[in-house]
C-alpha cells in the first residue's frame, strides 16, 4: 500500500460528518469570506475572470470551463437565472449529496457568487426527489442565511437581492440533462430541448441562464476568498486544476467520497489506498469512471492518473468521477445487460434511435446472457450503437451506447463464451 496524499480537503472539510455545518460554524471557518469580500471589492466581471483564471471545469460530467460559461451571459438588463444541477441520479454519484447534507453553506455562497457574476436575482436548486434530507437541510440552511441578512433582499447591507429557492424533481435521470431540467423546472415532462438557442442566451422561462453542478459551485467560494493563484497550486493547471469528489463504489472494501487535488492519485491507489482494496482479495476486472456513461476502462488502464485528460487519453471520461469497481467474477455481459435496461428505462423516448435502440440492444444483451445468442449478435449490437450515436438530440443516447461498444470491443472473449457455451459462465449473483 502506498502512501495517501498529504491534502488539506476545501470542499468536504469535515469528513465522515453526518449533520450538517450550521452558518455559525461554517462562518467561523471563514465560510462566506468570499462573499464578502466579492460584495465589498470585486465587480460581477472581475468574479467572473477570477474563476476563468481558477481553471475550474464543471463538476456535473462534461468538464466545461465554468468561467467561460459565465462570461456567455449577456449583459443586457432584464431577469437572469442560475439553476443549480442537484439531480444527481447518475449510477455510483454521491458527492453532491454529501455537499448538499453536510455543507450547504458552501454550496449557497457558491450559489450567490454565480448570482453576483452574471446578475441573477434568482437561483433555483433542482434536487432529485428522493434528496430529501438534503433538500431539507439545504431549506434550514437558506433561512439561516436570509435571517442573517447574508442573502434575500439587500444582501450584507447592498443593493443586490439573491433569492435561493429549493425545487424539488420527481426522480427521473434526464431531469439531470440540463435542458430537461429546465423544462421540468417550468412544470412540463423533460424532454431535452434541441440547441441553439443554448441556455446561455435562452433558458429558464427564455430567459439567459446559468447551469452549474452543486460540486461545480461549492468550488467557487475557496476560489474567490484565496484567488485563482492558489486554486492552480491544486490539480494540474491549466486544464486539471482543483480539487474533486471521486465517489468510489463497487466491488471495493470502504466505499465512499474521497477529494483530492486532479491527477493525484491514480485509478489503483484510490482503490488500494483510499477504498481498502477488492473484497475478499479479488482482482480488478474493469472500472466505470464517470458511472455508467463513458467506456470501462480495463484492468491494465489502472495506473491511469485521475484528471479529465489523463482518462480521456486512456480512453474514457472522466465525468462526474464516479468509480465503480467490478472484480475478476463479475459477469461483464451481465454487467452491460444491467447498465442498458437503465439507459432503456431512463430514456425520455423523444428521439426514435434512442427510445427503440435502447431496447434492441436490451433484448440482444439478455438473449447473449442467457447463453442464446449467435456469433452475429455482436456485430449486430455494434450495428444497433451506430444507429443510435450521434443521431440523437441528447447525451442519454450516446450514453447509452458505450456499455455496449466497449464491452464488446474489449471483453469480446467473454461474449463469445457465452454464446458458444450455451449458458453464462460465471456464477451468478
Ligand atoms: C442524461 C444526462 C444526465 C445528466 N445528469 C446530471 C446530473 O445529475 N447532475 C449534473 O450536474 N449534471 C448532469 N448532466 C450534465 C448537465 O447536462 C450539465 O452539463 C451540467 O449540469 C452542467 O454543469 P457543470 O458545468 O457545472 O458541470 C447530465 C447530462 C445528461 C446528458
Ligand atoms: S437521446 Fe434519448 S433521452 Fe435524449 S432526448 Fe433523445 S430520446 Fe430523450
Amino acid at each position: 500500500m502506498s502512501v495517501a496524499v498529504d491534502y488539506e480537503p476545501v470542499l468536504l472539510t469535515h469528513p465522515g460528518r453526518a449533520i450538517a455545518v450550521s452558518l455559525k460554524e461554517y462562518e467561523a471557518e471563514d465560510g462566506y469570506a468570499g462573499w464578502r469580500h466579492a460584495l465589498a471589492k470585486m465587480t460581477p466581471d472581475q468574479v467572473v475572470e477570477e474563476v476563468k483564471a481558477s481553471g475550474l471545469r464543471g463538476r456535473g460530467g462534461a468538464g466545461f470551463p465554468t468561467g467561460n460559461k459565465w462570461g456567455f451571459i449577456p449583459k443586457a438588463p432584464g431577469a437572469k437565472y442560475v439553476a443549480v444541477n442537484a439531480d444527481e441520479s447518475e449510477p455510483g454519484t454521491f458527492k453532491d449529496r454529501e455537499l448538499m447534507e453536510v455543507e450547504p453553506h458552501r454550496v449557497l455562497e457558491g450559489i450567490a457568487l454565480c448570482c453576483y457574476a452574471i446578475g441573477a436575482e434568482t437561483a433555483f436548486i433542482y434536487i432529485r426527489g428522493e434528496y430529501i434530507e438534503a433538500a431539507d437541510r439545504l431549506e434550514a440552511a437558506i433561512a439561516e442565511a436570509e435571517a442573517a441578512n447574508i442573502l434575500g433582499n439587500g444582501c450584507l447591507g447592498s443593493q443586490l437581492n439573491v433569492r435561493v429557492l429549493v425545487f424539488r424533481g420527481a426522480g427521473a435521470y434526464i431531469c439531470g440533462e440540463e435542458t430537461a431540467l429546465l423544462e421540468s423546472l417550468e412544470g412540463r415532462r423533460p424532454m431535452p430541448r434541441s440547441r441553439p438557442p443554448f441556455p446561455a442566451v435562452e433558458g429558464l422561462y427564455r430567459r439567459p441562464t446559468v447551469i452549474n453542478n452543486v460540486e461545480t459551485l461549492a468550488n467557487v467560494p475557496a476560489i474567490i476568498d484565496r484567488g485563482s493563484g492558489w486554486y492552480n497550486s491544486i490539480g494540474i493547471p491549466p486544464r486539471n486544476t482543483g480539487p474533486k469528489i471521486f465517489c468510489l463504489s463497487g466491488r471495493v472494501n470502504r466505499a465512499g467520497n474521497y477529494e483530492l487535488p486532479l491527477g493525484a492519485v491514480t485509478i489503483r491507489e484510490l482503490i488500494d489506498d483510499y477504498g481498502r482494496g477488492v473484497i475478499d482479495g479479488k482482482a480488478v476486472k474493469g472500472v466505470l469512471t464517470a458511472g455508467v456513461s463513458a467506456p470501462i476502462l480495463t484492468a491494465d488502464k489502472l495506473e491511469t492518473k485521475l484528471d479529465y485528460d489523463s482518462v480521456q487519453a486512456a480512453g474514457s471520461m472522466l465525468g462526474s468521477a464516479s468509480l465503480i469497481v467490478l472484480d475478476e467474477d463479475t459477469c461483464i455481459v451481465r454487467a452491460a445487460a444491467l447498465m442498458e435496461e437503465f439507459f432503456r428505462h431512463e430514456s425520455c423516448g423523444k428521439c426514435t434511435p434512442c427510445r427503440e435502440g435502447t431496447s434492441w440492444l436490451l433484448k440482444v444483451l439478455s438473449r447473449i446472457e442467457a447463453g442464446r445468442g449467435v456469433p452475429a449478435d455482436l456485430d449486430l449490437l455494434l450495428s444497433l450503437s451506430g444507429e443510435i450515436t450521434g443521431k440523437v438530440l441528447c447525451a442519454l443516447g450516446d450514453f447509452a451506447t458505450s456499455p455496449v461498444v466497449a464491452t464488446v470491443k474489449q471483453y469480446r472473449d467473454e461474449y463469445e463464451r457465452h454464446i458458444t457455451g450455451g449458458a453464462c459462465p460465471f456464477e451468478q449473483w
